[in-house]
């Protein structure tokens, strides 16, 4: 039987599929399902920094009121009770998802500053996380505030969450940085052990008729694995630590297509939603029986073969690529009438 285990995070994991960040791991059943049908390693939903700043607000207006020292900005976000769990049960919930399966449980920590996060995720390893993935989302509004602004910031967050943990943390990257390469090594020199690539990115909607802006979520498809499996093939051994692709990994094919980038771990949400826990056992008979029939012992043999570094012509990685694609494209004889 074909080998499926993968190193990610210094973890020694059973298979490629690791379950990102989801409600659905918010239900103990559901942890013991994915564990079930083959997952490797789940990582739970995020605890938001803006919830947490919520939180110790709650506390601070009850130790005095009448002050109000909060910025502005928080009124705009959800209340307390709209996420999912507080600090303390997402504790409680990582210690009971930690007895309930073997397989690694991985903490999500969400925020832009360095502010308290030293305390949280010391919180969360306390509690049993075996690695935190520290989710960076941050949208550049203000003018003033330069690229390097923005990169320093998240390297004080990563280097100040490394340094107060043992446990490997993965950083889950936005796309949108101008070189990826450059900092995924600085990233890597302030102590982070894996890069998670990439965050979606969920940009709000226009309603025409009531002129509001209105926040859309809608389920991945495939197509948005490209740029994954670009960025990842790009990246592959060039960094000391691991890849853990996210977004668009729905089939069989997804995941060979995520290891062959240089991916360690595929991660899947929007397939889960969509097919039920169960698709993680369908998609890893699929990849037994491509390795059987390609005969290949491990799938770890695999990783990183179209890698940038691994191909004889890299052209489809580089700039050459966007010419061949609008130079070659030719239009087709258009049909006229039915
Ligand atoms: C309903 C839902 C909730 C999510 N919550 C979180 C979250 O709390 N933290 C996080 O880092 N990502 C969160 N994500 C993003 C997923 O972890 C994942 O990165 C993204 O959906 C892309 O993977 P997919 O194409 O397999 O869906 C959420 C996604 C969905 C669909």
């Amino acid at each position: 039987m074909s080998d499926l285990s993968m190193q990610y995070l210094g973890l020694m994991l059973n298979g490629p599929i690791v379950v990102a960040s989801t409600p659905l791991s918010d239900r103990i059943d559901n942890i013991r399902h994915m564990e079930d049908a083959g997952a490797s390693a789940i990582v739970l939903t995020s605890l938001f920094e803006e919830q947490l700043a919520l939180e110790s607000r709650a506390l601070d207006d009850d130790l005095s009121r009448g002050t109000n020292s909060y910025p502005e900005a928080l009124n705009y976000l959800p209340e307390q009770g709209d996420y999912h769990m507080s600090h303390d049960s997402y504790l409680e919930h990582l210690r009971k998802a930690r007895e309930a399966v073997k397989i690694p449980i991985m903490a999500s920590l969400n925020g832009a500053s360095a502010g308290g996060w030293v305390r949280y995720a010391r919180d969360v390893e306390q509690a049993g996380a075996q690695a935190i993935e520290l989710n960076t989302f941050a949208l550049a509004t203000d003018a003033s505030q330069t690229a390097e602004d923005i990169e320093r910031q998240l390297l004080t967050l990563v280097e100040s969450v490394c340094k107060a943990v043992k446990v490997p943390v993965a950083v889950k990257l936005s796309q949108s940085f101008t070189s990826i390469p450059n900092l995924a090594m600085r990233l890597e020199a302030a102590g982070a052990r894996g890069l998670v690539l990439f965050n979606r990115f969920y940009q709000p909607d226009f309603d025409i008729e009531s002129l509001e802006v209105r926040p859309t979520m809608h389920f991945s498809t495939p197509s948005e694995l490209l740029p994954r499996l670009h960025w990842a093939a790009i990246l592959y051994g060039h960094l000391k630590g691991d890849i853990g692709i996210t977004g668009g990994v729905h089939s069989v094919e997804d995941v060979l297509k995520a290891i062959m980038a240089g991916g360690s771990v595929a991660m899947m949400v929007s397939a889960l939603h969509i097919h039920g826990i169960d698709h993680i056992a369908r998609v890893l008979d699929g990849l037994r029986y491509f390795l059987e029939k390609r005969e290949y012992a491990s799938l770890a043999e695999m990783r990183g073969c179209l890698s940038r570094r691994s191909v004889p012509d890299t052209t489809p990685y580089d700039r050459g690529n966007y010419i061949k694609t609008l130079s070659s494209y030719s239009l087709r004889p258009t049909i006229s009438a039915f």
